[in-house]
């Protein structure tokens, strides 16, 4: 069964052919982060124009790469929540106009749940004991790869790295910071969710305070590199609570490059990355392993933006007793195939929208 995804919910127009759930036969991302970026962050009117302008050339490129043709495609997945209203509005009228020219079901599909099926993407094993994602053991290349997620083949430390239910999801994005008991195919029940900053949000801020430019976690994370965690900075535990907090390390990071004279040394800015990145990830790999104990659940399931920085996938996997799922980083941030993968769950299960589908923009999962 072929799914063809739709993806605007934010600043990336994204179409892609997904065959049963998980096969990516084609995987289109135009990314609007260079015209952004020259505002330091998303520009909501510019962001839903510009997905006018691509929509159109990125879903013929998704059809032509996957090299089918309408009558191949069985229904129509797009995000239709949470995110920006003008963009998600053009993703679903472009779902919407497909499906009534070529007679084909829309499924809306929920963005947070979207990233979770991410995990579902190419997860077959070829039989020997190496499959195309999950975390790479520290020596291994980079699964940076094409966008098909056809990238090398890395041995990982579990023998299969199919989905086991319950599971534990950590979803981590420039909105959400949630942490979500998952039982089964569409059954969620939220645990803990921001109360304030979400990481990406948090990652993306501090990169502004840092003088390092936008988008914020790839950023503080190149800079991170060639500093050390040495610099005092808090963690807010919230105690007796899955709910994450990641404004108090925010503005500590801004008193202390006040009051430190921070930017005023590369070395230091370097110090004060990889200070920054410790402090978010330790707090994410506690809280999610203790849920995972608390829950008693099979496996860990990373995904959204922030599960594309290496530290925190290398953290996580190394500290958990339990099987940690990670896509590879291209899919986990913003992308179609995460969005058809999804969609193909919802369809097997009867689920379907019609011509009715609304944007919710507040849109929650469990
Ligand atoms: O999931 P995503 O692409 O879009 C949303 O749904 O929000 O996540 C974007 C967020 C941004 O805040 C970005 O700074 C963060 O993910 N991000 C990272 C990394 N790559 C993207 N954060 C930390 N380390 C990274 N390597
Ligand atoms: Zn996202």
């Amino acid at each position: 069964m072929k799914i063809l995804g739709i993806e605007t919910s934010c600043d990336e127009t994204a179409a892609s052919v997904v065959v049963n759930g998980s096969d990516i036969i084609s995987n289109i991302v135009a990314s609007q982060i260079d015209i952004h970026s020259r505002y330091g962050g998303i520009v909501p009117e510019i962001a839903s124009r510009q997905h006018l302008l691509t929509i159109v050339p990125v879903v013929n490129r998704a059809m032509s790469e996957a090299r089918v043709s309408w009558q191949d495609i069985d229904g129509i997945a797009v995000t239709f929540g949470p995110g920006l209203a003008g963009s998600l509005l053009v993703g679903v009228n472009m779902a919407k106009a497909i499906a009534l020219a070529k007679q084909l079901p829309i499924i809306g599909v929920n963005h947070l749940e979207a990233h979770i099926y991410a995990n579902w993407l190419a997860s077959s094993s070829n039989g020997d004991g190496k499959v195309r994602k999950g975390v790479p053991p520290s020596t291994s290349p980079n699964l940076l790869s094409d966008k098909k997620g056809e990238g090398p083949l890395v041995t990982i430390p579990y023998l299969s790295m199919d989905v086991r239910f319950p599971c534990l999801c950590l979803i981590v994005s420039g909105g959400h910071s949630d942490l979500v008991l998952m039982r089964g195919h569409g059954q969620f029940e939220k645990l803990g969710r921001t109360r304030d900053d979400a990481a990406g949000e948090a990652f993306d801020k501090a990169a502004r305070i840092l003088n390092l430019g936008y988008p914020g976690g790839p950023a503080i994370e190149r800079a991170a590199i060639s500093g050390t965690s040495c610099l005092s900075l808090p963690r807010a535990w919230l105690k007796d609570s899955h709910d994450f907090s990641f404004s108090g390390l925010k503005t500590a990071l801004w008193h202390l490059v006040q009051k430190e004279r921070i930017l005023t040394n590369a070395s230091l800015v370097a110090d004060a990355a990889a200070s920054f990145q410790s402090a978010v990830v330790d707090v994410l790999v506690a809280k999610t392993i203790e849920a995972a104990k608390e829950f008693e659940v099979r496996q860990i399931l990373l995904s959204g933006g922030v599960a594309a920085n290496k530290s925190l996938t290398e953290r996580l996997s190394n500290s958990s007793p339990l099987p940690v799922l990670v896509p590879p980083p291209h899919l986990c941030t913003d992308n179609a195939a995460m969005v058809a993968a999804c969609g193909y769950y919802h369809f097997r299960n009867g689920q379907v929208d019609g011509y009715d589908l609304d944007v919710v923009p507040s849109l929650s999962l469990g």
